[in-house]
Formats: C-alpha cells, structure tokens, sequence
C-alpha cells in the first residue's frame, strides 16, 4: 500500500516553523581504510564541517508525519500506524529509519521534519549516513527513545542494509555520530574499539575533489565486492575453520592459499591485509607527524583499490596520478566506496588555489567535465540540541 504522498510546495503551516529539536549532522572523510570496515578491518574516518541542518517539532496527532527538504523543494507525508512502502531517493533513508525504530519497539507520535544539506549526494561524503543518523538522533531526543549514540550508529546502518539495500559496513555512520573536532578515529571495526588521532596537518589543508561522475556500478560492484571477500573466507575455512573474516588472516598464511583460491579472490583478500596495515601505519606516522610517509600510505591505499580492489575509475585515477606530478602535495586517493566520488588530498595549504585551478583545466580538457573542489575540516560529530524544554 503506498501511504506516501509527495509535494512541492513547502506546507503553509512550515513557513514558520518553531523545532522543538534541532540536529547538525555532518559528513565524513576517511584518511584511510577503505572497504576495510565489512572485512572487520580498520579505518580512519571523521566527520567533517559541511552538514544536514534538521528541524523537528512535534504536530498533536498521533501517527501523522511530514518530512520537508529545502534542497530538493520537495516533501512526502506518512503514517506511523501504516507498514511503509518504498519511496524514491533520500526518502528511503528516512523511512528505513522509521521503520526501525518501530521494530526496536519504541513509541512515536505524529511530527514534522525540515532539513537542509550541504552534502552534494553521490560525491563519497556520506550524505546517507549524516541523513540516517541525524534523523535519527533527532527523534531519539523529540520521543524521548532512550537510543545510546552506539544504538543510533547500529539503528541507521540497518536501516542502510534492510530498506535501502545497500549492505553497507560501520564506518560512515560511526564517523557521523562519534567524530570529534580536530580528529581522526582509529577505529576497530571488529571490536569496535576507537582512538582519537589528532589530526594534525601542519601547513596542510583537506582538499576533496568532486569528480562528477557516478558510474553505476557503484552499488551492484560494492554488494560484489562484500559477496567476494564471503566467498574466499568460506573456502579457507574448510581447511582452516578458525578463519572467521580477513581479520584473522596473516600475510603468511594468505600465501598458503595462493592456489586453492582463484586470482581474484585472492587479490580481493591480499587489498585488504595490506590495507589493514597502511592503516595502522598511518595513524602511527601522523601522530610522529611525518606527514611525507603518511603521504605515501594513501597513495599505496589508491594503488590496492585500483589494481587489486578494483573499485576505481579513469577520472578518480587521472586525480589521483596528476597530483603524483606536485611536490606540494603530499597524498592522494581516491574515498569511499568508488566507480567515482571524490578524491582526497592533503596539500600545501597556500597552493590549493592555484592546483584547484590546474587540475579543474586539465581535467576538463581530458573529460569533458567540471570537477569541483572542497576544503573541509574534521569536525564534531552529531550536535543535537532541545530548543524547547520537552
Ligand atoms: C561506503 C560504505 C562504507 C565503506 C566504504 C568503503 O562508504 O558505506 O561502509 O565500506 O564505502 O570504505
């Protein structure tokens, strides 16, 4: 039954809206550590400081809901009380969190939501996760829903995996809940065990690049890429059954199964203990503040995700190798999942502008297409704050 209905205009009645609760839930970056965290791997992740701004008050009825995005200038109502069907884009983020939350039991009303992001969607930066999480959080603290910051991070990561359909790991809702200013997570995504990082870049900034370009294997080859790692672990267990993920693996022990795995299952695996080791290597040289050899951990990461990983793509790798040529540029990689998004760079604070402008023309000339350009800071993780008393 579609209980969803959509709109254009923003409501009447939201012109002048007074939140009871108001939510900032931010991005994220990863240094380092990619497809790691479903592999019960490590990662490298914060929050950064471009965010969706959530309004929230209750409406006195009791299963009526409206949600609006300033962005889009689009809306959609539902019904507590009704099973919910699937809707377009960012609506099933929202709703996959409704939902559960209603499977954890817990007791809503009818509300009103307006949000607005300066997340662009598609670039790597999580705009999912900041979207779950910061609804989420945002009717924890209206209902009163008892959620510890853990239970937020499990609730959207589920809502990510059973409603939307994408089989997600831990790491973007993590770093969108627990990230604090000016530093990195060192994350277990085992254990769940954390340490903060300073981050610490000297005269260097964070510089994203947007590459434009979403290819559409993004999502299938993601799923893939999970099912592949699944696949190679089942066929070690059945000689060695005390092998539960990558985590339990050794280089040594890997090179055992060279030839009882095939070629690809086996680069899928290698990608993966070595990235778990750049990781750790990279916290350590940045808290050294060696900066050069931090550097080369992320082009190392780039390397595994392109040739062994195969998640890359012609436009993220022309960035990635254009900075190679720059002395002031210390590490490039590509971020996030892949087939496109961002690159992640930590350059020379007073040459961005001047690369910014370089790259944009040579990228241009090679694609066709416009690339664009984000500083960003780490920053706090989800801020939430009650305007009224409830
Ligand atoms: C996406 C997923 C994360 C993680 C990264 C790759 O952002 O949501 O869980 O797997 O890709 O590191």
């Amino acid at each position: 039954m579609a209980i969803i209905r959509s709109f254009k205009e923003i409501p009447d009645n939201f012109k002048k809206f007074e939140p009871e609760v108001t939510v900032k839930s931010p991005g994220r970056i990863n240094l380092i550590g990619e497809h790691t965290d479903y592999n019960e791997g490590f990662v490298l992740p914060t929050a950064i400081d471009k965010k969706i701004h959530f309004q929230f008050r209750k409406n006195d009825t009791e299963n009526f809901c409206r949600i609006y995005s300033e962005t889009f200038s689009t809306g959609f109502e539902f019904q507590l009380d009704k099973e919910l069907s699937h809707g377009k884009g960012w609506e099933n983020y929202i709703l996959g969190v409704v939902n559960e939350i209603k499977k954890a039991g817990k007791k809503m009303e009818g509300f009103d939501c307006i949000l607005r992001s300066e997340l662009p969607v598609g670039a790597g930066i999580s705009s999912s996760a900041a979207l779950e999480c910061g609804f989420a959080s945002g009717l924890d603290q209206l209902f009163n829903l008892g959620f510890s910051d853990l239970d937020i991070v499990r609730l959207s990561q589920r809502a990510e995996n059973n409603f939307v359909g994408s089989n997600c790991g831990i790491m973007d809702q993590y770093a969108s809940v627990m990230s604090k200013k000016g530093n990195l997570i060192l994350l277990d995504c085992r254990s769940l065990e954390s340490e903060f990082i300073p981050a610490d870049f000297k005269t260097c900034k964070l510089v994203l690049l947007n590459t434009n370009v979403s290819h559409n294997l993004a999502d299938s080859e993601y799923n893939t890429r999970r099912e592949e790692c699944e696949e190679a672990i089942r066929i070690i267990q059945q000689t060695r059954p005390e092998i539960k993920s990558p985590r339990d693996l050794t280089f040594v022990l890997l090179e055992e199964f060279k030839n009882k795995i095939n070629s690809k299952l086996f680069k899928r695996l290698d990608y993966v203990l070595h990235e778990n080791k750049r990781v750790l290597d990279a916290a350590n040289v940045l808290q050294k503040g060696n900066l050069k050899e931090f550097g080369k951990l992320m082009y190392g990461s780039h390397e595994g995700l392109q040739n062994n990983y195969e998640v890359s793509c012609p436009e993220l790798d022309f960035l990635v190798d254009y900075s190679r040529k720059k002395d002031f540029i210390y590490g490039s990689r590509m971020m996030g999942g892949g087939f496109g998004g961002c690159t992640i760079n930590l350059i020379e604070e007073d040459k961005i502008p001047d690369y910014i402008r370089e790259v944009s023309k040579a990228y241009f000339e090679e694609f066709k297409i416009e690339i664009d350009a984000i500083t960003v800071l780490p920053d706090e993780g989800t801020q939430i704050s009650k305007t009224i008393e409830l």
